[in-house]
């Protein structure tokens, strides 16, 4: 399973890094506005940063909704650096551009997707990732994991090579159940993965440890 962390955070993406189990980085407009990032030239140069922080695979989500704007600014995107991944909103014009990017070769991740039919679409078009929002789902009291095992199924039957990215991932619980069903990629914040070091015993167990290395010496 990769980790990719949900934030525009550099101080977050640098801990996730240096932690040595980072494989990517997901961002979108809300995630940089958050970070006071504002203005196209900006937000470009953030996404360069962000890829000289990581190893890994970094979405950039468009901002057009409108087929040849998509193309456009998902070009942009995509020659900004290696590790970008250009983020397509789940709608019309966003599925035409999944399957103009996949036949281009640009690796693409198709954002806001809330059902297994639009899932479906987006590995029809070839799209590289799928992001099914699970925390939204959950806040509107449906299944967001049931989400991602139907979305297993489906591409499992059929060998669809999309993978599974769940995102709005909101606690390690999330993490540990889309593991259990088979999830590719999950996408969270920094404390969903610092999250699952956490157990009482270890940290008790640890401090006996040390005091009885101490005792002896
Ligand atoms: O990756 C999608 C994510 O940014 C949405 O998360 O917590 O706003 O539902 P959230």
């Amino acid at each position: 399973m990769k980790f990719f962390i949900d934030t525009a955070n550099l101080d977050q993406i640098r801990e996730a890094q240096e932690l040595g189990v980072l494989d990517g980085v997901t961002t979108n407009p809300s995630l940089m506005a958050k970070e006071g990032i504002t203005g196209r030239n900006n937000i470009l140069k953030h996404y360069v940063d962000i890829c000289n922080i990581v190893d890994g695979d970094v979405s950039a989500e468009v901002i057009a909704t409108e087929f040849n704007a998509i193309v456009k600014e998902g070009e942009e995107l995509a020659e900004l650096h290696d590790q970008i991944v250009v983020k397509v909103p789940m709608i019309k014009d966003g599925v035409k551009a999944l399957k103009y990017f996949s036949d281009k070769g640009i690796r693409t991740n198709c954002t806001l997707v809330f059902s297994a039919g639009q899932a479906l679409l987006a590995a029809k078009a070839g799209a590289t990732y799928v992001s099914p929002f699970i925390g939204r789902l959950d806040d509107i009291s449906t299944d967001g994991l049931n989400l991602i095992a139907e979305i297993r199924h489906i591409y499992d039957n059929y060998a669809f090579e999309t993978q599974i990215l769940a995102a709005s991932i909101r606690h390690t619980m999330h993490v540990i159940d889309c593991a259990k069903v088979g999830a590719d990629v999950m996408t969270g914040g920094l404390s969903s993965i610092t999250g699952l070091l956490k157990h009482p015993l270890t940290d008790i167990g640890l401090e006996k440890f040390l005091a009885d290395y101490k005792k002896g010496n």
